[in-house]
């Protein structure tokens, strides 16, 4: 497995996914054409990383600590008094809109006698927020407004009780939160992120699914399940004929932003040529998924599947959303773009896949993660917003598939890319191998994250003994 190459160098042969998007007849925005490849070592990834409480501990401290990460949509909290709550590891922030319309997220304990002033993962809405204890009460600004027997708490000065608080910023509809006074604005953190999403505006997008998930397998093993295409071969066999797995294209830009981008309605490159589908045949097998019942759409004056394809989904969907966008090149109306924000979140930009991710730790159990998977769709040209869906919950062999109104092709597909993490969770330690081989290239944003991971944990050491 040698060649003449750099290390990080090769590419799959072939078209690669900037040839295929310079040939659309729609053609991309110039930050899809953008290329940032990074080379970061070929060593083993240890996989104690995944395994040890100890590395656990060290991200809760250093990684949960110093990071922005999106806690609800301002859409969660439209009113005042709306509030969401968002926990990682033992972390709780109680994320609500005041009677002055600012959101702020508060540590969701109360300072009477610590207990947690609204149950983990809940969201409602309130006057004002009374512990359950003993009734210590609070503006939905976080003023301390009654405390109970007040004459026996001469000590407590209420002007200056306020509920502590934890930054809040926003950015593209998401509330983020960070529990730390001195990590960089989110500005900052985001790096390029904004002027990629410059013209995809998130916030003008509702929820129309939500789904949480609990999975078998820590959670940078459960998101690393989506940060390549690699898998696609194998785990997902019925989406060869369609998509530009190997050929997919992977972005670093910076610390904390890594990109793929992955081509549909076009053939692996893993199919001999002699077998691929033309473009009518592409075409129809993807009808047979997409639209069953309706007829296939007509080739028309040389059109490649892609932008026929393209033309359907901005037609289909510009209806059904009642917006319009007739403009959108042919990548974003139907390629998976995904761009991963450190240290949890995922953000699509594209039409026809419009999905956010988001992986936490399930508290400080290493061998199981979190998984709020969103869809997020356009809010209609009129402007009515529709309300956001409720979080359907799903436990570990529950399938996708029964969630209410997920389309059952996408179930089965998310129930193929998490049926592996049970075995690798064991396989991590069964192991005689202790670390994994990544590669160079298709893996590059999972090497990424953990030496992200690493940098995060080694700099605040350092500090430490500084
Ligand atoms: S613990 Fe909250 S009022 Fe007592
Ligand atoms: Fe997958």
């Amino acid at each position: 497995m040698t060649d003449d190459l750099e290390p990080g160098a090769a590419r799959c042969p072939g078209p690669s996914t900037a040839d295929i998007l310079r040939a659309d007849s729609a053609p991309p925005p110039e930050v899809l054409l953008r290329e940032s490849p990074v080379y970061l070592g070929s060593d083993d990834l240890p996989y104690t990383e995944y395994t040890s409480p100890d590395f656990a501990r060290l991200e809760h401290d250093h990684v949960w600590s110093q990071t922005w990460q999106w806690a609800c949509r301002e859409e969660h909290i439209p009113e005042p008094g709306d509030y969401e709550v968002y926990d990682v590891g033992d972390r709780s922030a109680l994320v609500m809109r005041g009677e002055d319309g600012v959101i702020r997220a508060f540590y969701n304990a109360c300072l009477h006698r610590g207990t947690q002033l609204k149950p983990a993962g809940s969201s409602g809405f309130g006057n004002q927020v009374t512990c359950p204890f003993h009734g210590w009460t609070w503006s939905t600004n976080g003023t301390l407004t009654d405390v109970p027997c007040e004459w026996d708490f001469p000590h407590v000065d209420k002007a200056t009780a306020n509920l502590p608080e934890i930054r809040v910023e926003l950015w593209g509809g998401f509330v983020f939160v960070n529990w730390s006074d001195d990590a960089p604005d989110l500005e900052d953190y985001l790096g390029e992120l904004p002027e990629h999403f410059a013209n995809w505006n998130l916030a003008e997008k509702f929820v129309e699914l939500h789904v949480r998930k609990r999975l078998p397998a820590n959670w940078k093993a459960a998101q690393e399940a989506f940060l390549e295409a690699y898998h696609v071969k194998e785990t997902h066999p019925q989406s060869i004929p369609t998509a530009g797995d190997a050929n997919a294209q992977y972005d670093v830009f910076g610390d904390h932003v890594s990109r793929f981008v992955h081509t549909a309605a076009t053939p692996s490159p893993h199919v001999p040529e002699d077998e691929r589908l033309d473009d009518d045949g592409i075409i129809e097998l993807l009808m047979a998924r997409k639209n069953p019942d309706g007829a296939v759409p007509a080739r028309e004056h040389g059109e490649t599947a892609r932008d026929v394809y393209a033309r359907w989904t901005r037609d289909t969907l510009g209806e059904r959303y009642g917006i319009d966008v007739s403009d959108l090149s042919t990548s974003e109306a139907i390629d998976s773009i995904e761009y991963f924000l450190f240290p949890n979140a995922f953000f699509f930009p594209g039409l026809q896949f419009p999905m956010v991710y988001r992986f936490r730790p399930d508290g400080h159990d290493v061998d199981h993660s979190i998984f709020d998977l969103v869809i997020l769709r356009p809010v209609p040209d009129s402007g009515r917003r529709p309300e956001p869906a409720t979080p359907y919950d799903l436990d570990v062999d529950d399938s996708y598939t029964t969630v209410p109104g997920i389309q059952q092709s996408l179930g089965a597909v998310y129930d193929q890319d998490t049926s592996n993490l049970a075995a690798q969770t064991r396989g991590f330690r069964a192991s005689a191998k202790q670390g994994q081989t990544l590669g160079n290239y298709q893996e590059i944003r999972t090497r990424h994250l953990h030496d992200t991971i690493n940098r995060y944990i080694t700099a605040v050491q350092e500090g430490q003994a500084t």
